[in-house]
C-alpha cells in the first residue's frame, strides 16, 4: 500500500484537552518539551524510520475529535493513534467513536496512569483500541505508531496473500 511522498501509510495521531500545554503543564510528570516540538520530531522520525506520514491534530474538544475520528477513513487515514487526556477516563462518546469508525487505534500516553491517581487506572477508549503504550514521555507516541505499523503490514500482507 502507497501514501503520499512515498510512505507506506497516513496515520492520524490525536490529542486531547489540555495537551497543547505540554512544557508548561506539570513538567515534571509531562516534560518540558512543546506539544509543537513533540509533533514536528513525531511526523520527522515517523517518515524516516516508518515511512509512515504522520498527520497531528489537538483539540480540547470532546466533539471535535469525535469528528476527526469518524472522517478519519473517509480521510485516507489506514489507522489511529490516540492520547484522550483526560477524556481516557471519562468519555463513552470517545470509545463509541473509535468502534464505529473501523480503522485499528492504538492508545498512547505520555505518563504511566496506571501508577497515579486511582480515577487514572480507567481507560474507556482502550476498550477499543488494538493496544496501548504509557509511561514513555513523547516516546508513547512514535510507539505507538510503530505498533499500529507494525499491525498495518501484517493484515495488509494477509489481506495480499489471500487476495
Ligand atoms: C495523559 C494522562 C491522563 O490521565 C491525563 O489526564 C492527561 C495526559 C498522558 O499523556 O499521560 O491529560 O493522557
Amino acid at each position: 500500500m502507497s501514501s503520499s511522498k512515498g510512505t507506506r501509510f497516513r496515520v492520524l495521531v490525536l490529542s486531547g484537552p489540555n495537551l497543547a500545554e505540554l512544557g508548561r503543564r506539570e513538567p515534571e510528570v509531562y516534560g518540558t518539551e512543546s506539544y509543537q516540538t513533540i509533533m514536528t520530531e513525531l511526523v520527522a522520525v515517523a517518515r524516516e524510520t516508518c515511512a509512515v506520514e504522520c498527520v497531528a491534530r489537538q483539540s480540547n474538544h470532546e466533539g471535535q475529535l469525535i469528528d476527526w475520528i469518524a472522517s478519519a477513513a473517509e480521510d485516507g487515514f489506514a489507522g489511529i493513534v490516540i492520547n484522550p487526556g483526560a477524556l481516557t477516563h471519562t468519555s463513552i462518546a470517545l470509545l463509541d467513536a473509535v468502534r464505529g469508525c473501523a480503522l485499528p487505534c492504538i492508545e498512547v500516553h505520555l505518563s504511566n496512569p496506571e501508577a497515579r491517581e486511582a480515577f487514572r487506572r480507567r481507560s474507556y477508549v482502550g476498550r477499543a483500541c488494538l493496544g496501548k503504550v504509557a509511561g514513555f514521555g513523547k516516546e508513547s507516541y512514535l510507539l505507538g505508531v510503530r505498533g499500529l505499523l507494525a499491525h498495518l503490514e501484517r493484515t495488509t500482507t494477509t489481506k495480499a496473500r489471500h487476495a
